[in-house]
């Protein structure tokens, strides 16, 4: 069998997070030996909510430091910005003329933005054919992300069959890869880790920010001397991110056994944090150091982005009639 295309996007809202490292950068990046590798920074996405043209440039330039920082080889994957591509635009119109609404309006960001009582834009409505039009313009197989993104790519899935239906075969139907132990970190306060709800560990912290928020871990309130329960704790399912199973399994033998505070389990966590992206932060301090090296790699990445691309919407547009 060839090997196969494996596409993932991250969206340039913010810094990176450990549900984005854990989720999706640490699966893509184990990836990029298995095949052809196809990574972008989706600034298109992003413009949904950023609407400040500096952040969202800021945002982008940091989360490609952060991908290559954290092992991205831009010798093996290709690494661009969706925004180098513009055609992507165009697939997600041809895409859009085919999309039924009810299929949009059951998708969940649109959905919990409208049970917030908020106005959607018509981009967040459209979002799950931008990233359809992204998946397929590059003959996807395998879409690493997390659990949350799983409905988008059935959506994109739907959309391929289709219009193979309609027009022949003009798209490869992908498929998600979620690895399960991964599929969604919890945050600080024990719900899903994610930077709208303000619960976030970042991969690049400083160390007091990082210490602050991970001895600010939600925790019930019971005394050092009581025995714990480490099925429920949102320490031991972060700690079990970092360590081995060796460790794991004498923390939890320790929260059962009562006698230790969780001030000293959240130290032992920040202390697996730290230790677990310091190879990374030495890394991203020296591609830092070195301005043009990521403009170089985003400007190249592009032109084997496009190489990909430029087919794919040709043969789109002659499918449906429009040479
Ligand atoms: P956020 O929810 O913080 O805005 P993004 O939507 O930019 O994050 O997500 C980028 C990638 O990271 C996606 O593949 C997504 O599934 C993954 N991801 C985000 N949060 C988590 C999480 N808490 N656990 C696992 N994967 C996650
Ligand atoms: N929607 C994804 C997210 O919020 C980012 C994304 C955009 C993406 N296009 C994609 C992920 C294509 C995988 C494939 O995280």
């Amino acid at each position: 069998m060839a090997a196969p295309r494996i596409l993932s996007g991250i969206k340039p809202t913010g810094r990176p997070h450990l549900g984005n490292y854990f989720g999706m950068m640490q699966p893509a990046i184990a990836w990029q030996h298995k095949g052809e590798a196809f990574y972008f920074i989706a600034d298109y996405h992003a413009l949904t909510t950023v609407h400040d043209p500096a952040a969202l440039r800021q945002h982008t330039r940091d989360a490609a430091l952060d991908f290559l920082a954290c092992g991205l080889d831009p010798a093996k994957a290709v690494l661009f910005r969706q925004s180098d591509v513009p055609e992507v635009t165009e697939l997600a119109w041809l895409l859009t003329c085919l999309t039924p609404m009810p299929m949009l309006e059951n998708c969940h960001a649109y959905k919990d933005h409208v049970a917030k009582g908020k106005i959607p834009s018509h981009g967040l409505f459209a979002y799950p054919v931008l990233m359809a039009a992204d998946i397929l313009l590059y003959n996807s197989n395998v879409v690493p992300v997390g659990k949350d993104q799983k409905q988008h790519v059935e959506v994109t899935r739907d959309l391929a069959e289709k219009t193979n239906r309609i027009f022949g075969e003009v798209f490869t139907i992908p498929e998600a890869s979620i690895v399960p132990e991964m599929a969604t970190v919890i945050g600080l306060d024990g719900q899903k880790m994610s930077k709208s709800h303000n619960n976030t560990i970042g991969l690049f912290e400083e160390e007091k920010a990082l210490r602050k928020k991970v001895m600010g871990i939600t925790t019930d309130s019971q005394p050092v001397e009581a025995p714990k329960d480490p099925a429920t704790s949102s320490i031991v399912a972060l700690y079990r991110l970092f360590a081995s199973a060796d460790d794991v399994a004498t923390m939890e033998a320790q929260f059962r056994a009562g006698g230790i505070g969780y001030g000293d389990f959240k130290k032992r966590l920040f202390g697996a944090i730290w230790e677990t992206f310091e190879p990374f932060r030495a890394r991203r301090a020296a591609l830092e150091a070195d301005p043009t090296n990521v403009d170089t790699v985003l400007a190249e990445g592009a032109a084997r982005a496009r190489a990909v691309a430029l087919p794919t919407i040709d043969r789109v547009r002659r499918a449906m009639g429009l040479r």
